[in-house]
């Protein structure tokens, strides 16, 4: 779709050997047009496949100035080919609803002719309009204490919901919402919520809510994420998800097999299974359909972690001690790669005197929902773009 229109346009100004890149693109292209003869089976592997194809951007763009006038035109003569890959992957596209993380961005196609040196990092940039990561945390807040010591609760995360939903405890069937977070404050108790009765129990602290939907995990034998929808109270989906042993995710909240997140680009799960048993997997799921786009293990052990969220395809892991001290987040992993351990500050959470049993992030207010030993907690987080170190 319109990545590749940016990765041909981009390339204009790319890479000293333009020829390769030209044998490369045309490989390239000749490689995806193979796969939309089968898109039917393969529109998942697709959102992949724009991933890496956007980190080798990212590499490519280092030699971006040199011979761009050549280059653009012999990228006339694939240009062509670009038009009809381009329409059949937009209605792809279409097909498989919006894509994560690549930006459209018309105007670098407009400007490619005039872009500069000095717009290089602003280049960078536009291959993401989701591209925040934490430079610290500003401010907290302790809403109240409505559970027991361990459960989740957040806002639903789509655009336009104010609704809030507590989940106390980590085996309960039943989830409380509130119109309003300051319905939430200024209820006693639940008194001010609606009550929802799940079909089945949750397990541990891995929900979310997200466009009207609980996603909950349920495990019997395997574990299991249900997709309940709260305009009809039924089950719109549910699916095992595809690994075998699963192990707790985080060393320090045992009840929690799997974590799901919501960021940007959507749904993640966060797991972790015997094979690789001392660090923590990730995986990007389809909020629709509940498939697995792709999976990755990253280097974050398990060990010592609490608690986990991921923001514009990035998984921050918060780590504590035994006898709760200050919570920190001590490993991340980019899925885009654009973010190291190296370049990712250790970020401190304010003193409290429990420990974090879930840590659910909010995209539109850039908050964090914690629950801490049955209180409610808010922490405001200060953004910083990615690549700016
Ligand atoms: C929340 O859960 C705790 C036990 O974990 C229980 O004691 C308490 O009554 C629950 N509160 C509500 C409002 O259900
Ligand atoms: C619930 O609503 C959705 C659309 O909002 C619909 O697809 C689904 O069939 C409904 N389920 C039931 C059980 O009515």
């Amino acid at each position: 779709m319109r990545g590749l229109v940016v990765l041909v346009t981009l390339a204009c100004f790319t890479s000293a050997q333009h020829q390769t890149l030209i044998d490369y693109l045309e490989r390239r292209l000749l490689a995806i047009e193979d796969r939309i003869s089968l898109w039917h089976e393969q529109t998942t592997r697709y959102a992949s496949e724009l991933r890496e194809l956007k980190q080798q951007m990212v590499s490519q763009l280092e030699n971006l100035d040199k011979e761009k006038e050549i280059l653009r035109i012999n990228l006339d003569s694939v240009g062509t080919r670009v038009d009809r890959v381009e329409r059949e992957l937009d209605y792809l596209e279409t097909q498989n609803g919006a894509q994560p993380c690549v930006d459209v961005d018309d105007k670098l196609i407009e400007q490619q002719v005039t872009l500069v040196k000095e717009k290089q990092k602003a280049k960078y940039a536009k291959l993401s309009d989701c591209r925040d990561m934490i430079s610290s945390i500003k401010a907290m807040k302790i809403l109240k204490r409505v559970g027991g010591p361990k459960g989740m609760w957040t806002k639903d995360t789509s655009r336009g919901s104010g609704k809030v939903y507590i989940f106390n405890g980590t085996d309960e069937d039943t989830i409380y919402e509130f119109a309003t977070i300051q319905d939430f404050s200024r209820s006693s108790g639940m008194s001010l919520s609606k009550q929802l009765k799940l079909p089945s129990a949750w397990k541990g602290t891995g929900h979310v809510v997200y466009n009207n939907y609980v996603y909950y995990i349920n495990q019997v034998e395997e574990v299991k994420v249900v997709k309940y929808d709260m305009k009809n109270n039924s089950v719109a989906d549910s699916a095992v998800f595809p690994v075998q042993d699963h192990v707790p995710v985080y060393g320090l909240n045992p009840e929690t097999a799997m974590d799901l997140a919501v960021d940007e680009e959507g749904l993640w799960a966060i797991y972790a299974t015997r094979q690789n048993e001392r660090h923590i997997s990730l995986a990007k799921m389809d909020a629709n359909s509940l498939d697995i786009e792709q999976m990755w293990d990253t280097n974050c052990p398990r060990d010592n972690a609490e608690a986990a969220f991921v923001i514009c395809g990035t998984l921050y892991v918060v780590y504590n001690t035994k006898q709760p001290g200050r919570s920190r987040v001590q490993c991340v992993f980019d899925v885009n790669d654009m973010v190291t351990n190296e370049d990712a500050p250790l970020v401190y959470f304010p003193k409290r005197y429990g420990a974090h049993s879930s840590l659910k992030y909010n995209q539109q207010e850039q908050l964090l929902y914690a629950w801490d030993d049955g209180y409610q907690i808010l922490y405001k987080l200060v953004m910083k773009k990615k690549l700016e170190v």
